[in-house]
Protein backbone atom coordinates (compact mmCIF):
# COMPACT_ATOMS: atom_id res chain seq x y z
CA UNK A 1 0.00 0.00 0.00
CA UNK A 2 2.56 2.28 1.12
CA UNK A 3 4.62 1.40 -2.08
CA UNK A 4 1.68 2.42 -4.40
CA UNK A 5 0.93 5.52 -2.50
CA UNK A 6 4.27 6.60 -3.15
CA UNK A 7 3.74 5.39 -7.29
CA UNK A 8 1.10 7.95 -7.36
CA UNK A 9 2.91 10.63 -5.54
CA UNK A 10 6.08 10.30 -7.85
CA UNK A 11 3.90 10.27 -11.08
CA UNK A 12 2.18 13.92 -9.82
CA UNK A 13 5.61 15.10 -9.42
CA UNK A 14 6.63 13.81 -12.79
CA UNK A 15 3.83 15.76 -14.55
CA UNK A 16 4.45 19.09 -12.56
CA UNK A 17 7.76 19.11 -13.91
CA UNK A 18 6.65 18.63 -17.23
CA UNK A 19 3.84 21.54 -16.71
CA UNK A 20 6.71 24.24 -15.25
CA UNK A 21 9.00 22.66 -18.44
CA UNK A 22 6.62 23.63 -20.79
CA UNK A 23 5.10 26.86 -19.57
CA UNK A 24 8.47 28.22 -19.54
CA UNK A 25 9.05 27.34 -22.89
CA UNK A 26 5.72 28.65 -24.09
CA UNK A 27 6.75 32.18 -22.43
CA UNK A 28 10.35 32.27 -24.19
CA UNK A 29 8.05 31.67 -27.61
CA UNK A 30 6.07 34.73 -26.93
CA UNK A 31 9.19 36.95 -25.88
CA UNK A 32 10.58 35.77 -29.25
CA UNK A 33 7.43 36.52 -31.06
CA UNK A 34 7.33 40.07 -29.27
CA UNK A 35 10.98 40.66 -29.92
CA UNK A 36 10.28 39.79 -33.80
CA UNK A 37 7.46 42.03 -34.25
CA UNK A 38 5.26 39.16 -34.94
CA UNK A 39 2.67 40.91 -32.75
CA UNK A 40 2.27 44.14 -34.87
CA UNK A 41 0.37 41.57 -37.21
CA UNK A 42 -0.81 39.17 -35.25
CA UNK A 43 -2.79 38.68 -32.03
CA UNK A 44 -3.05 35.07 -29.43
CA UNK A 45 -6.86 35.27 -29.91
CA UNK A 46 -8.44 38.11 -32.58
CA UNK A 47 -7.60 38.83 -36.20
CA UNK A 48 -5.15 41.58 -37.11
CA UNK A 49 -3.54 42.17 -40.49
CA UNK A 50 -2.70 38.53 -40.46
CA UNK A 51 -4.52 35.44 -38.67
CA UNK A 52 -5.48 34.56 -35.07
CA UNK A 53 -2.88 32.23 -34.13
CA UNK A 54 -5.39 30.30 -32.58
CA UNK A 55 -7.34 30.40 -35.64
CA UNK A 56 -3.82 29.17 -37.37
CA UNK A 57 -3.96 26.54 -35.11
CA UNK A 58 -7.42 25.12 -35.56
CA UNK A 59 -6.84 25.23 -39.52
CA UNK A 60 -4.06 23.34 -39.00
CA UNK A 61 -5.08 20.82 -36.38
CA UNK A 62 -5.46 17.94 -38.68
CA UNK A 63 -2.51 18.56 -40.90
CA UNK A 64 0.45 15.98 -39.98
CA UNK A 65 2.48 18.19 -41.60
CA UNK A 66 1.59 21.59 -40.10
CA UNK A 67 4.59 22.13 -37.71
CA UNK A 68 6.60 22.00 -41.37
CA UNK A 69 4.33 24.29 -43.20
CA UNK A 70 3.85 26.45 -40.69
CA UNK A 71 7.91 26.94 -40.09
CA UNK A 72 8.15 27.16 -44.06
CA UNK A 73 5.46 30.46 -43.91
CA UNK A 74 7.67 32.01 -40.84
CA UNK A 75 11.06 31.31 -43.01
CA UNK A 76 9.94 31.75 -46.54
CA UNK A 77 6.91 33.81 -46.54
CA UNK A 78 3.59 33.33 -47.59
CA UNK A 79 0.70 34.11 -49.39
CA UNK A 80 -3.31 33.07 -50.26
CA UNK A 81 -4.29 30.98 -47.59
CA UNK A 82 -5.57 33.72 -45.57
CA UNK A 83 -6.38 36.68 -47.84
CA UNK A 84 -4.42 38.44 -50.20
CA UNK A 85 -1.69 40.63 -47.47
CA UNK A 86 1.30 38.59 -47.79
CA UNK A 87 3.13 37.38 -44.49
CA UNK A 88 6.83 38.35 -44.42
CA UNK A 89 9.38 36.33 -44.91
CA UNK A 90 11.68 35.87 -41.88
CA UNK A 91 14.91 33.94 -43.42
CA UNK A 92 16.47 36.16 -45.55
CA UNK A 93 17.94 39.04 -43.66
CA UNK A 94 18.70 36.00 -40.55
CA UNK A 95 15.98 37.16 -38.33
CA UNK A 96 15.08 33.44 -37.56
CA UNK A 97 17.07 30.64 -37.94
CA UNK A 98 14.77 27.50 -39.17
CA UNK A 99 15.17 26.13 -35.82
CA UNK A 100 13.40 28.85 -34.32
CA UNK A 101 10.77 29.12 -36.70
CA UNK A 102 10.18 25.40 -35.93
CA UNK A 103 9.55 26.56 -32.78
CA UNK A 104 7.16 29.38 -33.20
CA UNK A 105 5.58 27.55 -35.64
CA UNK A 106 4.61 24.47 -32.92
CA UNK A 107 3.94 27.10 -30.00
CA UNK A 108 1.40 28.50 -32.58
CA UNK A 109 -0.34 24.97 -33.10
CA UNK A 110 -0.39 24.44 -29.24
CA UNK A 111 -2.48 27.52 -28.47
CA UNK A 112 -6.14 26.94 -27.75
CA UNK A 113 -9.24 29.19 -28.57
CA UNK A 114 -10.48 31.08 -25.44
CA UNK A 115 -13.87 29.53 -24.42
C1 LIG B 1 3.54 42.55 -41.81
C2 LIG B 1 2.58 41.72 -41.12
C3 LIG B 1 3.03 40.38 -40.55
C4 LIG B 1 4.07 40.14 -39.67
C5 LIG B 1 5.07 41.11 -39.10
C6 LIG B 1 4.01 38.71 -39.36
N1 LIG B 1 2.98 38.13 -40.04
FE1 LIG B 1 2.46 36.14 -39.98
N2 LIG B 1 1.03 36.49 -41.41
C7 LIG B 1 0.70 37.71 -41.93
C8 LIG B 1 -0.33 37.55 -42.93
C9 LIG B 1 -1.00 38.66 -43.74
C10 LIG B 1 -0.61 36.14 -43.00
C11 LIG B 1 -1.57 35.41 -43.94
C12 LIG B 1 -0.77 34.85 -45.14
C13 LIG B 1 -1.60 34.01 -46.07
O1 LIG B 1 -2.77 34.35 -46.32
O2 LIG B 1 -1.09 32.98 -46.56
C14 LIG B 1 0.27 35.51 -42.01
C15 LIG B 1 0.29 34.15 -41.75
C16 LIG B 1 1.01 33.56 -40.74
C17 LIG B 1 0.94 32.16 -40.39
C18 LIG B 1 0.04 31.10 -41.07
C19 LIG B 1 0.73 30.62 -42.34
C20 LIG B 1 -0.10 29.61 -43.11
O3 LIG B 1 0.48 28.99 -44.03
O4 LIG B 1 -1.30 29.42 -42.85
C21 LIG B 1 1.82 31.97 -39.36
C22 LIG B 1 2.12 30.66 -38.65
C23 LIG B 1 2.43 33.24 -39.08
N3 LIG B 1 1.92 34.19 -39.94
C24 LIG B 1 3.37 33.45 -38.08
C25 LIG B 1 4.08 34.65 -37.91
C26 LIG B 1 5.19 34.80 -37.01
C27 LIG B 1 5.73 33.71 -36.09
C28 LIG B 1 5.64 36.08 -37.15
C29 LIG B 1 6.86 36.72 -36.50
C30 LIG B 1 8.10 35.99 -36.60
C31 LIG B 1 4.77 36.73 -38.11
N4 LIG B 1 3.84 35.83 -38.55
C32 LIG B 1 4.88 38.05 -38.51
C33 LIG B 1 1.24 38.94 -41.58
C34 LIG B 1 2.35 39.11 -40.77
Amino acid sequence: MIGLRRIVIGGALAWGAVAVAWAASASDMQKLAESQGCFSCHAINHKKVGPAYTAVAQRYAHNPNAAAILQDAILNGHQGTWGVIPMPAYAPDGYLNPHQALDLAKWILSLKPKP
